[in-house]
């Protein structure tokens, strides 16, 4: 399933899925799409999983993960499935112990505040994530064969980038304005820089875990990169990031790099070097595309409040995404972040449908 080696060479014009191919920018038969969050609780299939079993069970349980995870993507009709899992899963082989409190959001019990506390994080116990490896393997064993279209669906795994989740251990939970995180990014250099350095292993690891159990595209979540300005992201972040993005690419995989309100930061985060980038509804499209440059693909960027929307509405915001990309091979159709709860399907899958309508790439681009 490891198509990205071979494809940033010489990929034969017609091998790999539409999803894989957008990510590496070559021609497609129409723009691929899929959800950040599309496993979740607007789907009434995950809450009647979630009724039984805690969030932390159903990432923990690969039998349950993997259902969600195909359940979700087959409803939708999308094309690509997005593990299901979570971004703090890493914290515990590192011996840092969280839960999820109801309507709050994770929570960090002893948050990390001290350079004795980062050094006695763990990076030798990733082996206890291969959960989330089984998860994708029963996944990928269930998309093996090409759909009736005769794309395969693309499977995506992902792991958190080393700034969003510094944060959550630091904050110890969701914060606002990360002032215990850059206290430490300013104040305490070595302090930082192990927690990147720690960090950054153990992602390395779990990555590589995630593509030999089969995913095809690996994104990296930093959600909360906007928090930053350009030069403390250049100067904090871009190197580790950097790092990560680096080695996850040589596992063979084309990698997305995802962060919100990240406008100002783009081009800088294209200096990661990752394949793809994510855009936050807020950029028009090729605005974004322009700031990414033209040697990387795009994944976005439709608000996922507009889903809430009359149908006429909707459409139009959904034609104005595709005309802004405008037929070019790279772009992936997506949302700016995350679909909230409350969320109605048919209005997700209506999405879907009139993607693969009027998602035309132009032959000429
Ligand atoms: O289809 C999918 O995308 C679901 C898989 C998935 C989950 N978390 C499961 C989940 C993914 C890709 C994530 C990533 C994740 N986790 C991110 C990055 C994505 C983003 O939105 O920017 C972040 C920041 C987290 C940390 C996290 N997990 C938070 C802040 C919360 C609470 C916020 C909320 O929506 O309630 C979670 C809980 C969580 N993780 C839920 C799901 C489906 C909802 C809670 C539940 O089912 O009990």
């Amino acid at each position: 399933r490891n198509h990205a080696l071979e494809t940033e060479t010489s990929l034969p014009e017609t091998s790999g899925s539409r999803f894989v191919r957008a990510c590496l920018r070559l021609p497609v038969d129409r723009t691929p799409v899929w959800f950040l969050r599309q496993a979740g609780r607007y789907m009434p299939e995950y809450m009647a999983v979630r009724k039984h079993h805690s969030l932390l069970d159903i990432c923990r349980t690969p039998e349950i993960a993997s259902e969600v995870t195909i359940t979700a993507a087959e409803r939708l009709g999308v094309d690509a499935a997005i593990i299901f899992a979570d971004l703090l899963l890493p914290f515990t082989p590192m011996g840092l112990d969280f839960e999820f409190v109801n309507g709050e959001g994770p929570v960090v019990n002893t948050p990390v505040r001290s350079l004795e506390h980062v050094q006695a994080l763990r990076t030798d116990r990733t082996d206890d994530l291969r959960y989330v490896a089984s998860a994708i393997e029963k996944v990928a064993k269930h998309f093996n064969a090409p759909r009736p279209d005769g794309d395969t669906l693309g499977i995506i795994g992902f792991c958190g980038a080393p700034f969003t989740l510094a944060s959550y251990m630091i904050e110890g939970g969701s914060s606002r304005n990360y002032v215990e995180t850059k206290k430490i990014m300013y104040s305490h250099d070595a302090t930082w820089a192990l927690l990147m350095e720690k960090l950054v292993t153990v992602l390395v690891a779990y990555a590589e875990q995630q593509v030999e159990a089969g995913a095809d595209v690996i994104q990296i979540f930093d959600s909360w990169a906007g928090a930053l300005s350009v030069s403390d992201y250049r100067q904090y972040c871009l190197a580790p990031t950097t790092e990560l993005v680096r080695r996850v690419k040589a596992l063979g995989v084309p990698v997305i790099y995802f962060g919100v309100d990240t406008a100002s930061l783009l081009p800088t985060m294209r200096e990661t070097t990752a394949d793809v980038l994510g855009l936050d509804w807020r950029i028009p499209l090729d605005e974004g595309w322009r700031a990414a440059g033209a040697g990387c693909a795009v994944q976005g960027n439709l608000d996922p409040i507009t889903l809430f929307a009359p149908e006429d509405v909707l459409r139009d915001r959904v034609q104005e995404v595709l005309n802004l990309a405008n037929g070019r091979p790279g772009h992936i159709f997506n949302l700016g972040h995350g679909i909230v709860p409350g969320t109605p399907v048919d209005n997700v899958i209506r999405v879907v449908e009139w993607v693969k309508e009027y998602g035309v790439i132009k032959p000429h681009a």
